[in-house]
């Protein structure tokens, strides 16, 4: 059976992602488009349903990104979220207004209409608004749905047109019923059949590859982490042998990283594949160093150059698997740009060395991260995988403030094993974004049996993140911290006193380097 799409145009908005992901969760594929998509496309795409988002806009604004009025003669429902809303409004005839204050947060929303959009919700709801500017006058053939104290227009229609808009944001945690929202656009409005299914997607894509590879060789750079591990697997399940995977231990790597990779991989799902030792390689080319961005470009720039040579050994090779996913791809597409300051630079393990002249295979590419993480669940990747943190590609490396040597590292790891395996027995692993120990380069006075002791401070990260570009510190009981802050002094040799770490981002990044 064909699958439904809706197509989400992009105005800018930071929820633009969670509309596509609500969305799915309601097993009807959606994807993103730029504002300035152009109509062709549109036909191409064919959507049962447009979803017009949010953005930071004003429509009046000089350089506001405008909306193909073209769109709106297709005759498929459209529903416009916040600024989408506002572009609609102006460009049908209505009027919107200017205001310098802003309303945000959550607002008490009063339904006037129970058709359609709002159909089996209560008479009010809290729901969350972010905007500027508020429609003024509604153009003709439009009729209120839902109002607000502040806010006449919270939400209106044109039925006959299957024309809907929102002031507030359905698609945001903090709407009660929002998902009931976007599910009645979705089934009573457009008309959707829930059918986009992961089961499908894993056997289509397991066809698709072996059409494409054919009697090839593939090569796979296996990091560990979901991304490259799912993408892996299912790639092995297409065309089994001819993949070789290559894992580089670049001696920055977790406690027993390394082994659990390769029992994993080599042993489990028996596939193809090459370990190769460098962490003599790594540590002797970081000797010394102690600049962040200097570290990460020697890393990044050593990878390369032993994943090139390993893969060069490989015969008949003509692919490169990569666990692209859907979040980059919008990225690198977008009307906006991708961010525009570059913080750090981000070497993903796996990054393409550009000469190799190989295809890419990205199974990934159309995929949410917690959609990839249903397919490991599918594939039967043990659960240290599924649910693993993310973990970045410099690894340790960036963890240890300064220089860094072996004996850092070992204090660095141990800290770390002890701080997982606490979160995991407390059941908080799998709720926290990420979790784990900083090796600061200072020693501070303490005191151990009587003795004066001078030594090692460990600071523990963790944060509650939605796509790691925002993050919150997790407010972790105070049991827990001492649970963690005893067991690392009194196990790790090297350290006598444990931090934790209270900042968001921003202003700090997750990692401390
Ligand atoms: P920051 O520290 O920039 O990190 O707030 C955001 C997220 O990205 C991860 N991270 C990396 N991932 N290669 C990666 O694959 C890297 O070089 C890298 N640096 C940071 C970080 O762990 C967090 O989840």
């Amino acid at each position: 059976m064909k699958k439904d799409k809706i197509l989400i145009i992009d105005f800018g908005s930071q929820y633009t992602q969670l509309i596509a992901r609500r969305i799915r969760e309601l097993k009807v594929f959606s994807l993103i488009e730029p504002c300035n998509i152009d109509m062709d496309k549109i036909k191409f795409i064919n959507p049962k349903g447009i979803i017009l988002s949010g953005g930071p806009h004003s429509v009046y604004q000089k350089n506001a990104p405008q909306l193909n009025k073209e769109i709106l003669e297709l005759k498929i429902p459209i529903l416009g979220i916040c600024y989408g809303m506002q572009i609609l409004m102006k460009i049908l005839g209505g009027d919107v207004k200017e205001s310098q204050q802003r309303e945000y947060g959550k607002a008490q929303l009063y339904i006037d209409d129970h058709t359609d959009l709002f159909f089996s919700l209560p008479a009010k709801i809290i729901c969350w608004m972010s905007h500027m500017d508020k429609v003024v006058k509604l153009p003709i053939g439009f009729t209120v749905s839902a109002h607000t104290d502040n806010t006449v227009f919270a939400a209106v229609a044109n039925k006959e047109k299957k024309i809907y808009g929102v002031q507030f944001h359905p698609e945001v945690i903090h709407t009660q019923n929002g998902l009931q929202i976007i599910s009645n656009f979705l089934f009573r409005i457009c008309e959707c059949f829930a059918n986009w299914q992961l089961e499908d997607f894993v056997n289509q894509q397991i066809k698709k590859i072996k059409e494409k590879v054919k009697n090839e060789n593939v090569i796979c750079g296996l990091s560990g982490g979901v991304d490259s591990s799912t993408a892996a697997v299912l790639v092995h399940k297409a065309i089994g042998r001819r993949l070789k995977c290559i894992f580089v231990n670049n001696g920055l790597l977790r406690k027993n990283e390394a082994t659990n990779v390769i029992d994993i991989f080599s042993k489990n799902f028996k596939i193809n594949l090459h370990y190769v030792d460098a962490s003599k390689l790594f540590l002797n080319k970081l000797k010394g160093i102690t600049d962040p961005e200097e570290k990460r470009k020697i890393i990044g720039h050593l990878f390369i150059d032993i994943f090139e040579k390993e893969a060069k050994k490989i015969k008949n090779a003509k692919f490169l698997v990569q666990g692209t996913l859907y979040p980059d791809v919008i990225e690198s597409t977008s009307f906006f740009g991708g961010p525009t300051a570059r913080i750090k630079t981000h070497h993903n393990v796996g990054g393409l060395p550009l000469d190799m002249k190989l295809k890419l295979i990205e199974p990934f590419r159309e995929l949410f991260k917690d959609e990839v993480r249903e397919i490991a669940k599918i594939l039967k990747l043990p659960e240290q995988i599924i649910y693993r943190h993310p973990f970045p590609g410099p690894g340790l490396a960036v963890r240890i403030i300064g220089e860094v040597t072996k004996e850092r590292l070992e204090i660095l790891r141990q800290a770390d094993y002890i701080l997982e395996e606490i979160i995991k027995k407390r059941g908080v692993y799998k709720e926290l974004w990420q979790a784990f120990c900083v090796l600061l380069p200072l020693k501070t006075v303490g005191v151990m049996g009587d003795k004066r002791t001078y030594e090692y401070v460990i600071a523990i990260r963790a944060v509650n993140s939605l796509d790691g570009m925002t993050a919150d510190w997790a407010h972790l009981d105070a049991d827990i911290l001492s649970e963690i802050s005893n067991s690392i002094t009194n196990k790790v040799r090297g350290v006598n006193r444990v931090v934790f770490d209270i900042s968001s981002k921003p202003p700090a990044t997750i990692e401390w380097e």
